[in-house]
């Protein structure tokens, strides 16, 4: 086996049920040997909230329990498991307990509509993987930033997606509790499922909404700071939260990947620094720090020498380029047409019409050159819809602005395009400064 396949966690779980309700819907789950953690936060009067959440937690412990196998056999680096096949198991799982809640609802009228929310977090070896629906949250703490994994499936979010609801306002809104996706509702769901690389010294908050309601991400470091042991950690959250009122049920999971070597600072500087690196690039430019985690799980550096051929005219293509470091050169024949350096990216073309390679790139100093395949860029185009109209906005402002410069070249007076209002304005984020 491989030992980096291994890591070493704590954890640490509690529920409370807060300090207006009567009783306590909320459901978790911690599975030590499985290495699997889930909070649910049901919904439904006559105390059909709680049986839809322990349905749901027991119903996708179950599945994944039956198919320990897979996960042996994709822990080990097995050919026959894949990260897909680990994520379909999740995605089932979460359909069996949609059905299996539905299916009781419909038996019991008195049960009729309940349905819960879940968020569930699977480790295997160095990879995480992520099923999710309706509003409880899953963060991930690295390097002290906070990430927010999962995306609410919640009225408020898609308002404020959408435009017509600012962040501020969301607090004050009447909706505040209306989720859009829940799971035994309909007979089934759509479930958010994905995986990404795990580091020593990550450690993820599971939590329903009675704890996200009352916490700012940029809260979450100095109270993780605060406390010394993980097991301590889910208490002190229910703590703040009665504090601030209590209004909801609370339930947190907190795990954290032990730092063994000691290497963690070390990790965690490096792909905060990578990150760093591609977020300035014009086509990642308006990706979050979690969609350029994403971003860099599907890619593969490669280094070329002086003259080295990246890509040939004619050939087909089948990956995107970004240079990293260096100087390219795209050619047709020996002829020049433009010289690409770090940031700038090439081969998009070949990957959007399916036709041959319309040039030739060289290196023209020894480059470092980062690749993503058809497949995986595919992948994302097809399932991430938010990530994908990111990218491909990008993409077509610079192949706009590369238009602008050949018109300009031609007219010879120069055009300036400053189009990142509208881009702000579109995707209602905001641009890092600029560190000169
Ligand atoms: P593709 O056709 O896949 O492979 C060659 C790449 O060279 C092409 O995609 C573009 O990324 C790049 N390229 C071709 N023509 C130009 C141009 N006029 N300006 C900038 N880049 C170009």
């Amino acid at each position: 086996m491989n030992e980096s396949n291994r890591h070493t966690i704590r954890f640490g779980a509690a529920t409370d049920v807060g300090k207006v309700r009567d009783h306590n819907e909320d459901a978790f789950l911690v599975d030590r040997n499985l290495e699997f953690f889930v909070v649910a936060d049901g919904m439904g009067g006559h105390a059909a909230g709680e049986v839809a959440s322990s349905i749901a937690v027991n119903t996708l412990r179950e599945v994944i329990s039956r198919n320990r196998d897979l996960l042996e056999a994709f822990r080990e680096g097995s050919l026959i498991a894949s990260n897909s096949d680990v994520l379909n198991l999740l995605e089932h799982g979460v359909q069996k307990a949609c059905a299996e809640i539905h299916a009781l609802a419909e038996k019991e009228p008195e049960k009729r509509g309940m349905g819960t929310t879940l968020s569930g977090l699977l480790l295997i070896g160095n990879r995480g993987f992520i099923a999710h629906v309706g509003d409880s949250r899953i963060y991930l703490l690295r390097g002290g930033r906070v990430v927010q994994l999962t995306e609410d499936h919640s009225l408020i979010n898609e308002l404020i997606k959408r435009g017509k609801l600012s962040a501020a306002d969301a607090d004050s809104s009447p909706y505040k509790n209306a989720v859009t996706r829940a799971v035994g509702v309909y007979e089934s769901v759509e479930a958010d499922t994905f995986d990404f690389d795990v580091l020593p010294g990550d450690l993820f908050l599971l939590a329903s909404d009675g704890l996200t309601g009352y916490l700012e991400n940029p809260e979450i470091p100095a109270i993780v700071e605060r406390e010394t042991g993980v097991d301590r950690l889910p208490a002190a959250f229910i703590e703040l939260a009665n504090d601030r009122g209590g209004k909801d049920n609370i339930t947190t999971v907190v795990v954290r990947v032990e730092d063994e070597d000691g290497k963690a600072v070390e990790l965690h500087r490096e792909i905060n620094l990578k990150i760093d690196t591609i977020r300035r690039m014009p086509v990642f430019k308006f990706l979050n720090y979690k969609e350029l985690v994403r971003i860099l799980n599907i890619t593969e550096v490669a280094e070329y020498d002086r003259g080295q051929l990246v890509i040939r005219e004619d050939d087909e293509g089948e990956d995107l380029f970004i240079v990293l470091k260096g100087v390219v050169r795209v050619h047709k024949g020996e002829t020049d047409i433009v010289t690409l350096g770090a940031g700038d990216h090439f081969g998009e073309m070949a990957l959007i019409d399916k036709a041959p390679r319309s040039a030739s790139v060289s290196a023209v100093e020894p480059s470092r050159v980062m690749r993503i395949g058809r497949t995986h860029f595919f992948s994302i185009i097809r399932n991430e819809p938010r990530l994908a109209t990111k990218l491909l906005w990008s993409f077509l402002q610079v192949i706009s602005e590369r238009l602008r410069t050949t018109s300009a070249e031609l007219s010879g007076a120069r055009a300036a395009a400053d189009i990142e209002d509208l881009t702000e304005e579109l995707f209602d984020i905001e641009f890092p400064e600029e560190d000169q």
